[in-house]
């Protein structure tokens, strides 16, 4: 019975991580529908993904200077307007 509801958490929380995943560190895998969308970088919030086309993965884009990427902007902004926002809110 209680291995039966570890087994049942453990799967539950194995799906919740692959849906989205916050130690991963977000970046895409491009194709045609996501080229040129700012996709934000989990691990660094002075940074965030862009595909220039439509193979391999987004590169790293680098924000200007005293900016970070916040996903709600879907740009850079100024440090004084950013917050850290978790990166899976269904979590
Ligand atoms: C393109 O990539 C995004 C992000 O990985 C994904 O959500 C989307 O389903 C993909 N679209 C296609 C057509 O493969
Ligand atoms: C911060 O956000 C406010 C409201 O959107 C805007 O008016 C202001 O210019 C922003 N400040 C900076 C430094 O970007």
């Amino acid at each position: 019975m209680k291995a039966t509801l570890v087994l049942l958490c453990l799967a539950l929380f194995v799906a919740v991580v692959l849906a989205c995943d916050p130690d991963s560190n977000n970046q895409p895998i491009c194709n045609s529908t996501i080229i040129g969308k700012k996709i934000r970088n989990f691990w660094d919030p002075t940074r965030y993904w862009q595909c220039t086309d439509a193979t391999g993965n987004g590169a790293a884009v680098l924000c200007p200077d005293q900016t970070g990427f916040l996903e709600s902007a879907d740009d850079c902004v100024a440090w004084s307007n950013w917050t850290w926002v978790a990166p899976c809110p269904n979590n």
